[in-house]
């Protein structure tokens, strides 16, 4: 048997052949199917943007119409997982009821059919259309209140923004939400699509692999940065304060919050865009001061930082946006994961079409022959 060397992480360890997604980190490119994020995010919409991942294609309009169709209608969650919901403590992290809500889909549509195209298919709609619902019951759960349903006339994006605050959005708030899904919707063979494809390859049900992807993209080395970010701008207070901030953490060793990343080593194609977004939501809705904050931020780390490949993440201008959306700071990595959905069931398709159960090998460096002491002895 070949020995490998034992890489912490797996870094730089393929995990599975895949043709969903492209990095390029020295040019700073991602691919979703071959076609670069700038050109989906100007022209596409999210649930294109998730036909296309999931089943390799652009679809055609009759193909689109019918899958937004399909979502649209299954967009209500039954009143056992509301009743549920209502149990959580209004304390919990929005992520943690995510987590509970998308495993608990599985006790309703428990049936597993994998071999079976239609049985995908609604899986795929059910997850993409339910999420959402989700993520906005919780919100106005929490706040005491009861869920409020779908709006028909809304598409995915509207939608979504409607439900979480009870108002029909504004159609450039909606198009700049729905452009932030899009990016966010796959990266290649980050942790929680590893989690998801670990989880799919031992063929359980799609909502056990979305459920626990939703678990790996909780945690604040994923998905959880932007949050911080924004806790960052509020600290820092003033575009004066940036320097000696930046100097103070990087004396100390600190890593800088949205800044760096395993791949990239230019600055994140995806940050480009939504700084852009930021920019245009400021001009329509009123300017934020934290943005020259973040700016003057990415000037400074620049000058510092810059010869180890260090600029802004996908983590740094998306909290930003979506302060100026109006959405709470901890929904942040929940609204991630309503993207990142499209991502999980793409990769859980791919995994199904030439499955063989995830089980690697470790490097044992415990103690052999040990003798049992009894416990009166130990
Ligand atoms: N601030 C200051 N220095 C940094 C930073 C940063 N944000 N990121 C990397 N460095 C330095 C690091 O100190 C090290 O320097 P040296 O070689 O002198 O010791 C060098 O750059 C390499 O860093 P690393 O930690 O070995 O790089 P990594 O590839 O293991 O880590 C990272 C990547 C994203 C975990 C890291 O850059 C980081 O912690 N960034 C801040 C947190 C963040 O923004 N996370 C969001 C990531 S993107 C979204 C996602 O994946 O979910």
């Amino acid at each position: 048997m070949m020995v490998c060397e034992y890489k912490p992480g797996l870094d730089g360890i393929p995990a599975a052949q895949s043709s969903i997604s492209n990095v390029d980190g020295q040019k700073g490119i991602l691919e979703y199917r071959g076609i670069r994020i700038e050109e989906l995010a100007e022209k596409s919409t999210f649930l294109e943007t998730a036909y296309l991942l999931i089943w390799g294609e652009l679809p055609t309009s009759n193909e689109l119409a019918a899958f937004e169709d399909e979502v649209h209608s299954h967009r209500r969650i039954k009143y056992h997982i509301c009743d549920m919901m209502k149990c959580f403590p209004e304390s919990g992290h929005p992520m943690d009821a995510l987590q509970a809500s998308a495993a608990a889909l599985g006790l309703f549509y428990s049936r597993r059919d994998l071999n079976n195209p239609a049985y995908i298919r609604d899986a795929v709609v059910r997850l993409i259309a339910k999420i959402p619902t989700m993520v906005a019951a919780f919100q106005l759960m929490r706040n005491g209140n009861d869920a409020i349903r779908p709006h028909a006339d809304l598409d995915y994006s509207g939608n979504f923004l409607y439900m979480l605050n009870e108002k029909e959005p504004d159609p450039l708030a909606a198009r700049i939400f729905d452009i932030c899904l899009i990016l966010h919707a796959e990266h290649t063979m980050n942790a929680s699509t590893f989690s998801a494809r670990v989880t799919a390859s031992t063929l359980t049900d799609p909502y056990a692999v979305v459920a626990s992807a939703v678990g790996t993209l909780g945690g604040p080395l994923h998905g959880g940065a932007n949050e911080e970010v924004i806790e960052m701008l509020e600290e820092i207070g003033s575009v004066e304060n940036v320097r000696p901030y930046i100097e103070d953490r990087l004396e100390r060793k600190a890593k800088i919050m949205g800044f760096g990343h395993r791949v990239y080593k230019v600055k994140d194609p995806r940050a480009t865009i939504l700084q852009n977004l930021a920019e245009q939501l400021f001009t329509k809705f009123g300017h934020d001061k934290y943005y020259d904050i973040a700016v003057e931020m990415e000037r400074v780390v620049q000058e510092k930082l810059s010869h180890k490949g260090i600029y802004p993440n996908v983590d740094f201008y998306s909290g930003l946006v979506y302060r100026k959306l109006g959405i709470p700071t901890d929904l942040f990595t929940p609204i991630f994961a309503i993207a990142r959905v499209a991502g999980w069931l793409a990769h859980w398709k791919e995994q199904l079409e030439e499955n063989r159960i995830f089980r690697p090998t470790q490097v044992y460096d415990g103690k052999h022959d040990v003798s049992y002491t009894p416990i009166d002895q130990r």
